[in-house]
């Protein structure tokens, strides 16, 4: 197994937390490497349910070591909090989880920021969670970021803040929101400082070390391919980038390491937040999806849209990211549906278009060409062997593997760790 690599094959929960906590049983190291408190990644096993946000999912193995590496942009309070809820429920953290000094902070002005971007942008607001994730990133990349190093050096960190502050209050204040004291946020931070430093420790060197002794490292990826900053439906995507490349920026591991890239869809489609969705269903099968697949944000609670699997789409995530298996989550959802439709390719004014030949406005236009299967009509929920599946399901799953050249490792059929079948 060695490295393996999970990565969102579509919009963001897919059910990568799921698929992370059944394969991270066989893990030394799991590591989360981009993104922030974004994410929202659900695992139900022996110790309860819990929605992970920055904590590793793979946390729950209690012989593997967890790491939030550099790449990860961490809300502190968030992040206790975690580990507090953690805690609570029995799971060891002390001597477990590792978090990166160079990961960025995100700050109060951050969070407000993004809720003031967005109400400025009005109907063409992004959607996002709210969480500071843009300005964060933008900070980061104008060398304007605060990151835990400073943290833990009193001095610096009030520097660096008094600069911060000169700058982003006057944009606060622009915005028409009151600016914020210095006081208020040094007292605050200085006191997640002092709880959050027994965890902070470069993890190059372990990364290293389970690279050169081979052991099995899981790399847990967040959000999903096609909110990609680069590669996604821009501007309605996230600020980091999703794509397997990631790795080598967030963690510090060269891409020739990876042995196993897993890329995770749901058997249908969902997305939360604005931005185009070709295949976006807006009848009553459509709501049956969000009824049946509880459909809900794991981080803000908000109702996702949903649709029809989209093959065009996970073609292209296949291709790009150089998934070398699939796993296939939620298919029990779609257990009662007559008849289920599977996007093959996109038209527009007649021809055949490809997702990656315009932008979001683009996509808005084309037209998702379906080819339609007769649904299985029979409870697929918990089964664990292959051959145990109804025919249609097992067409239905032949038809996706034909559609984007790739191999399903993995089916999940319900939310529980031990609701899935592994070929
Ligand atoms: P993530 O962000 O990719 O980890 O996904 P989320 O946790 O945000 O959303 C996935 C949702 O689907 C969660 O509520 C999971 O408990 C649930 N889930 C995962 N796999 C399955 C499955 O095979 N069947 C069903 N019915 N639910 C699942
Ligand atoms: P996980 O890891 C689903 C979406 C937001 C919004 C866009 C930008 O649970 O799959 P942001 O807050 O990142 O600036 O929002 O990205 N988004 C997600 N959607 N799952 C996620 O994470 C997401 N993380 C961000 O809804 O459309
Ligand atoms: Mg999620």
């Amino acid at each position: 197994m060695a490295v393996t690599l999970i990565i969102g094959a579509q919009w963001g929960d897919e059910g990568k937390g799921k698929i992370i906590d059944y394969i991270a049983q066989n893990s030394k190291l799991v590591v989360r490497f981009h993104g922030g408190n974004n994410a929202g990644h659900t695992v139900i096993n022996q110790y309860g349910k819990f929605a992970m946000h920055l904590i590793p999912s793979g946390i729950f193995n209690r012989k593997s070591k967890s790491i939030i590496s550099n790449g990860v942009v961490v809300d502190l309070e968030v992040l206790l909090d975690e580990i507090e809820m953690l805690e609570k429920n029995k799971i060891s953290i002390k001597g477990k989880l590792f978090i990166s000094p160079r990961c960025h902070l995100i700050m109060p002005y951050h969070k407000l920021l993004d809720s003031l971007y967005e109400k400025t942008k009005g109907k063409a607001k992004t959607g996002t969670t709210g969480r500071g994730i843009g300005p964060v990133m933008a900070d980061k990349v104008s060398y304007n970021g605060i990151r835990i190093w400073d943290l833990m050096d009193k001095k610096i960190f009030s520097q660096k803040l008094k600069t911060q502050l000169i700058l982003k209050n006057k944009i606060l204040t622009s915005l028409g929101a009151n600016p914020l004291s210095q006081k208020g946020i040094e007292k605050k931070y200085f006191k997640f400082a002092k709880e959050i430093k027994p965890y902070i420790c470069e993890p190059y060197s372990t990364i290293e070390k389970a690279l050169f002794k081979k052991e099995n490292i899981l790399l847990e990826g967040a959000q999903g391919m096609f909110l990609d900053n680069d590669w996604g439906t821009y501007p309605f995507a996230t600020a980091s980038n999703v794509v397997s490349g990631a790795i080598t920026q967030g963690a510090g591991i060269p891409p020739k390491k990876l042995d196993t890239i897993i890329g995770v869809t749901k058997a249908y489609a969902t997305r939360v937040g604005e931005g185009p969705f070709p295949t976006e269903l807006f009848d009553k099968t459509g709501e049956t999806l969000r009824k049946v697949g509880g459909e809900f944000g794991t981080t803000t609670g908000r109702p996702r849209r949903c649709g029809w699997l989209d093959a065009e789409l996970i073609k292209f995530a296949c291709d790009i990211n150089g998934f070398t298996e699939l796993a296939i989550t939620k298919l029990d959802v779609l257990d009662n549906l007559p008849k289920i439709k599977i996007c093959t390719h996109y038209s527009l004014n007649g021809k055949k278009v490809r997702y990656f030949d315009g932008d979001a406005n683009f996509l808005t236009r084309v037209k998702p060409i379906y080819k339609i299967l007769k649904g299985w009509k029979k409870p697929t929920k918990g089964i664990t062997k292959y051959v145990n599946l109804p025919k249609e399901a097992k067409d239905y799953l032949k038809t996706i593997e034909k559609l984007t050249n790739a191999k399903i490792k993995y089916i999940s059929t319900g939310p529980k760790r031990e609701e899935i079948i592994k070929l």
